[in-house]
Order: structure tokens, then sequence, then C-alpha cells
């Protein structure tokens, strides 16, 4: 077969509030299988967020700076239109645990019925990570606790002016 390889697109939709290194384990990746990756920051997520939209962006962003084919956007809406309008052909979700599962596939057969040409990918995030999450991280924070191997510089000095934790 001879022929110029296809660079496809991903979306790594998700609130990133804040990004975590296991955020940044699926990233990168996802980095190595796609030619594109576009970190997606939902503007429309359930839960009431600590950092303003504009704040988890630019925090993303400073975290994938180093990766030469990743992009951090945000969108509002449906993640599958978007994911359409940026000519992507999948969305590609971090797995820790099983008790991720059941949402998460809820969430892939609601996003296929809505779009099936636009696939969900399953990554599973490193054994290192599989425990961590963004609301556990503010937790340990605003308790005290170090949270410096869980999570890149920029989301610390973040965390660090909102002024949540005990300690200084
Ligand atoms: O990090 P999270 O909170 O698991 O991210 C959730 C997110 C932003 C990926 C999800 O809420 C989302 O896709 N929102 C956009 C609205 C949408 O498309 N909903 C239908 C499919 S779930």
């Amino acid at each position: 077969m001879s022929g110029t390889p296809v660079q496809h697109v991903a979306v790594c939709p998700g609130s990133f509030d804040p990004i975590t290194e296991g955020h940044l384990d699926v990233i990168r990746r996802a980095a190595k299988l796609f030619g594109w990756v576009i970190v997606a920051v939902g503007a429309d997520g359930g839960k009431q967020p600590l950092f303003s939209l504009e704040e988890r962006v630019e925090m993303a962003r400073v975290a994938c700076a180093q990766l030469r084919n990743v992009e951090v956007d945000s969108f509002r809406g449906l993640v599958v239109e978007y994911a359409r309008r940026r000519g992507a052909v999948a969305l590609i979700k971090g797995l820790r645990a099983i008790s991720d599962f059941e949402r998460e596939v809820q969430m892939a057969l609601v996003n296929r019925k809505l779009a099936d040409d636009v696939h969900t990918v399953f990554l599973v995030t490193h054994s290192d990570y599989a425990f961590l999450s963004s609301s556990l991280v503010k937790e340990i924070f605003n308790l005290g606790g170090d949270i410096s191997d869980l999570v890149p510089g920029v989301v610390l000095e973040g965390l660090k002016s909102k002024g949540g934790s005990r300690k200084s």
C-alpha cells in the first residue's frame, strides 16, 4: 500500500477544573495516537466550577505547552457538534477505574446516538493516577495536603491564588 498517512484529529473533552497529571497522562497518550489533539474545556458542565472557563483554559494551555500537536480550546453546547466543527473523528476519554465505566459508557452511547461519525476512544489512565480526580485534588489542597506530584505547577499556583489551603 502507498499514499500519505491520514492525520486524524481527536478531541479530549472535560471540565478540567483544574487539569491534573491524570488528565495530562491521557492527553500525552492521545498525542501519540492522533495527528492533532484538541483539549476542549467544556463551558456547560453540570457542576459549579472553582475556576472560570478562562482560568481552566489558561492552566491547560500552560500545562500542554510542550506538546507540539496539542491545542487547548473551549466549547459550549454539545461536544459532538464541537468535534464535527473541528473535523475530529474521535472523542478521547480517560478511564481510571470500573467506577468511571458506567458514566462514560452512558455518555459514549448518547454521543454515538447524536453523531455516529464521532467515535469515543477510551484510554486507561496510568495506575499512578488511577485514584486521582480534580475534586480530590481540590479537597486535599484545601485540607493542607501535598498535591505537588498530582498537578502541574501552574495549577498549584492557581489553587494558591484562590486562597483555599489552610497551609501557607
Ligand atoms: O470532566 P468531566 O466533568 O467528566 O467532563 C464532562 C464533559 C464536559 C465532557 C461533558 O459534560 C460534556 O461533553 N458536556 C458537553 C455537553 C454534551 O455534549 N452533553 C451530551 C453528551 S454527555
